[in-house]
């Protein structure tokens, strides 16, 4: 794998500070670590595709990276919860008003719990209320139960997450592609199993319940997922396909089992600590790199 190294990251393992973050949310469980890898599996003959579909979109750094470099012409991100899919509709098609309400914010806890409390189901409000839920939580986890941030980084307390600059810089740099990313609010799997294209490859990042652990019940709201069917569309697509697991035996025994190939690929956990995951995929071969990296659109 193509690895970014510095001092503080053990040797093989990416340096996440060093991969350029275009999400604005923080994302638990999120795939930062795994972008070079992905890129240069798509700079490869055998991975190179047109559009990327991502069924489990989540904070989408996998796509939005894919189509920034020009790796792919688009992509389609696919996500079940109501506040994510919003907050990306409204970044894609009313990014100024969300641009404007985020620098306007003033960031005290009463607002925060405000902001948490408001009822409104609209997508400007979902969209908003993601935003906020994801800087102020602990750990950006937004399912429901999830507490504030209360001591937080260097005494900056609640505020130690938002960069209010950082994130609408972001967003409109996200939207400057509208063009090319599409989101939708619904179920990654039907997409999946109605998608016909033959230049799509699909990136597959499920919550980490397939082993039965509790960790990705907690992160998520929608975090069942019916792991057998994804296997069995993953393993009948002809397109290309990148999975990415806990490494657990379960999991690699139910890729095996459905002719797709496990490989380890080492990251460190919010944790900080140095631990493997899988990167199951329905290709053989170890990507053969092109030379020079192909990019369509710089
Ligand atoms: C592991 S996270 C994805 C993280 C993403 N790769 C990133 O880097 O930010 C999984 C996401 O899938 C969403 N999800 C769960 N079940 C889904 C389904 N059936 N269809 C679409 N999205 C789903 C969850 O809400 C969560 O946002």
């Amino acid at each position: 794998m193509t690895t970014v190294r510095s001092a503080a990251a053990p040797p093989g393992v990416v340096n996440v500070s060093s991969v350029r973050q275009r999400s604005p949310l923080r994302y638990p469980g999120g795939k930062t670590w795994l972008v070079p890898y992905v890129l240069s599996l798509l700079r490869s003959d055998t991975y190179e595709s047109d559009v990327m579909y991502e069924p489990f979109a989540g904070g989408g750094i996998i796509s939005l990276s894919a189509v920034a470099e020009g790796l792919v012409d688009r992509a389609v991100m696919v996500e079940k919860d109501d506040g994510v899919a919003a907050m990306w509709s409204v970044i894609l098609g009313d990014h100024r008003w969300l641009v404007g309400r985020i620098l306007s914010f003033e960031p005290t806890r009463p607002n925060v719990e405000d902001v948490l409390a408001s009822g409104g189901s609209g997508a400007r409000a979902l969209a908003f209320r993601t935003i906020i839920r994801n800087r102020f939580s602990y750990g950006g986890i937004m399912a429901r139960g999830a507490s504030l941030i209360k001591g937080g980084e260097s005494g900056r307390g609640i505020t130690s997450r938002w960069y209010p600059e950082t994130i609408a810089a972001r967003i409109t740099e996200i939207a400057r592609m509208s063009g090319r990313l599409r989101v939708v609010h619904g179920d990654g799997l039907d997409v999946m199993a109605r998608c016909r294209s033959r230049r799509a490859i699909f990136f597959i990042d499920p919550p980490y319940t397939a082993a039965g652990k509790r960790a990705g019940r907690r992160l998520y709201d929608h975090s069942s997922v019916d792991h057998a069917r994804l296997f069995r569309l993953a393993s009948r697509t002809l397109n290309p396909v990148v999975m990415t697991y806990d490494r657990s035996d379960k999991v690699a025994g139910m890729a095996r089992s459905h002719g797709l190939y496990v490989r380890r690929v080492p990251m460190v956990s919010g944790h900080h600590a140095a631990m493997d995951e899988l990167v199951i995929t329905n290709r053989a071969a170890a990507p053969r790199l092109r030379s020079r990296p192909r990019s369509r659109r710089r």
